[in-house]
């Protein structure tokens, strides 16, 4: 779809970068423009992400991303460049141009969420209406109030095959657009038959309302509880987590992570809005980051048994990663929060999340649980794992309160519990410098982008022509100087860059990062931005561009004439420091 001239610029012009990146990241400023936060595309504990409100451009020195607001869009909200051009003109306010594109092009992200909205509709009315009735006892019995069935949307796929089929059809969705958003599967026969049948439904709808799929929970005992949409276009389990959109405003100041459905809805029940689940995988990196981008802590509430356990453990290793500080749950006398507070109550309830337990104590005591202290081979199985805990703590004291706590429990002299540590760490830190110093080298010897598609086939002219488009981004004003064709550019990425600029040029517009961007591929952006942070040496540009271009001209008459000779001229280049590249 071809957009007005101008209107790109505009919506860049009406959108903040930092604002934009707020509502995922919680950004500290540290000076006038400049602020920064923990990078929602990789891991990470301490804050490498980096937004630039004079350039309206964001950066993560970490794993490299980078690029404008568009950009950014794309990556988190997983986007093509036309959705999240709509996705900020609709947070802008601006009107999105008519497409005259005919219905069935347009953008299958946006009518399957409509579908998904229709279908959520559907399955609530259905709730209360006939078909609907062995839901709505199961509702009852499970003694989920009517308030919570309106706050979570809850709904009743019918007993019968093509029950939403049949209903969506009518509403003038395809088939295929059913099978495609999960909501209904192909037959041996060929026809379609509703996926979602006799369930309880839970619509998942993600922090800005929209429903992404849906998790359907037997009405008795049978098998599977739950049944979850597959992953589509817009629905990936890993990805998103039940009720994030309700406990995202809750003012607890944590997130309670909790197994299933049926206790989310009844930890909100009691007051506790801030509960949510996972759907049906164990807890995924995404989805502490996503938790990250709300709060600081969370508190682990899984089943008390093996299973639930063991996905506690799994859970704080990945809690750690991301800089949340966890804590788990012991219910001690009923098997998960609901059956907890249907017992004792939520008053008793907020006295366990008030004492819930300090991960490392509980990391400690599930170690302790595998072994046998009363035998020799069992007190050396549990000393090791429990110094492997130890020597992960960062915290000096902590790693001492604990480690009297080891001594005790085993007999073991604290003085030779804390030399093993000290063993683990020194093999851990020196693990640690190797991987960095071969990072290190890595970015000495290559120059060359991040993503593949980008490689340089010349990297000496390329280096060239990056200098080029760093010092006309930097001085539109020496585009006038330019003597160089986009023929003479060797890279196609840089070749559309300076056209991009040129065409600016040309037609009296100013060229600014933010201009270019919209027009380029997230790998292409977030390189650029790279380009354009290497520091110019040269105190004169014009000098500078003139080096350039030289070192441009000159590169391509080596690559004609001799490819050892290039091969010599460009590892000279690489000694002599001075070029950005
Ligand atoms: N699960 C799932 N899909 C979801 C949510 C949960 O497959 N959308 C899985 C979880 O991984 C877990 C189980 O189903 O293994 C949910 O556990 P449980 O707490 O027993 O579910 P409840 O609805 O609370 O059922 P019950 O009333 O029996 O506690
Ligand atoms: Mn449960």
């Amino acid at each position: 779809m071809a957009l007005p001239e101008g209107f790109i610029d505009e919506l860049i012009q009406k959108t903040d970068i930092a604002d934009l990146v707020s509502d995922y990241v919680q950004l500290k400023q540290k000076g006038g423009a400049s602020y920064w936060g923990l990078c929602p595309f990789h891991s990470e504990k301490t804050p490498s992400f980096h937004v630039e409100t004079d350039r309206q451009i964001y950066h993560c020195f970490g794993c490299g991303k980078g690029g404008g607001a568009i950009n950014f869009v794309m990556d988190i909200e997983n986007l093509s460049f036309i959705d999240a051009v709509s996705f900020l003109a609709k947070r802008a306010g601006m009107e999105m141009p008519e497409d005259g594109t005919p219905e069935e092009t347009r953008s299958r992200r946006a009518r399957m969420l409509e579908l998904n909205r229709d279908a959520a509709r559907f399955y609530y009315s259905e709730l209360t209406g006939p078909r609907g009735k062995a839901a709505l006892d199961y509702v009852k019995k499970r003694g989920i109030s009517p308030a919570m069935v309106k706050k979570f949307g809850l709904g009743a796929a019918p007993d019968e095959w093509t029950a939403l089929t049949e209903e969506m059809k009518k509403k003038g969705y395809s088939e295929f657009q059913l099978v495609d958003a999960g909501l209904a599967k192909r037959g041996k026969s060929g026809g379609v038959y509703d996926t979602f049948r006799n369930r309880l439904m839970f619509p998942v709808i993600d922090v800005r309302g929209s429903v992404l799929g849906f998790s359907g929970r037997i009405l008795d005992d049978g098998e599977p509880k739950y049944l979850n949409s597959p992953d589509t276009a817009v629905f990936s389990k890993s990805r998103n987590l039940f009720a994030l959109n309700l406990a995202k405003k809750s003012k607890m100041g944590m997130l309670i992570l909790a197994e299933g459905n049926i206790d989310v809805v009844s930890l909100h029940q009691a007051g506790f809005d801030c509960a949510v689940a996972s759907l049906g995988t164990s807890l995924t990196e995404e989805q502490a980051r996503l938790m990250s981008r709300y709060t600081e802590k969370v508190v682990i509430a899984y089943d008390n048994d093996g299973a639930g356990r063991k996905a506690s453990e799994r859970a704080i290793g990945i809690f750690e990663h991301t800089g949340i500080s966890c804590r788990v749950l012991r219910m001690d006398g009923a098997k998960d929060p609901d059956e907890f507070i249907k017992a004792k109550g939520a008053e008793a309830f907020s006295v366990l999340l008030e004492r819930s337990e300090n991960h490392v104590e509980y990391r400690l005591l599930a170690a302790k649980s595998k072994y046998d202290l009363d035998s020799p081979d069992g007190k050396m199985g549990y000393l090791r794992e429990a110094t492997a805990i130890l020597s992960s703590l960062t915290n000096e004291m902590e790693r001492d309160v604990y480690t009297a706590k080891v001594a005790s429990e085993t007999g073991a002299r604290p003085d030779s519990i804390r030399s093993e540590i000290k063993k683990l760490i020194g093999v851990r830190k020196a693990a640690m410098s190797k991987k960095e110093s071969r990072a290190a080298m890595r970015v000495e010897i290559n120059a060359q982008p991040k993503a593949k598609e980008l490689k340089y086939d010349n990297p000496v002219s390329a280096s060239g022509e990056e200098g080029v488009v760093r010092i006309l981004m930097k001085d539109p004003a020496l585009s006038n100087r330019i003597t160089l064709k986009e023929e003479e550019f060797t890279s196609p990425f840089l070749r559309k860059v300076f056209a991009l600029i040129m065409e600016r040029v040309r037609n009296g517009e100013g060229i600014t990062e933010a201009a270019i961007l919209p027009f380029l591929s997230t790998d292409e952006a977030s390189h650029l931005g790279k380009i354009l942070e290497k520091p110019e040496t040269a105190a004169q540009s014009e000098k500078a561009l003139q080096d350039y271009i030289n070192k441009i001209r000159s590169a391509k008459k080596t690559a004609l004439t001799d490819d050892d000779a290039l091969i010599k001229f460009s590892e000279k280049q690489k000694k002599t420091k001075g070029y950005g590249g």
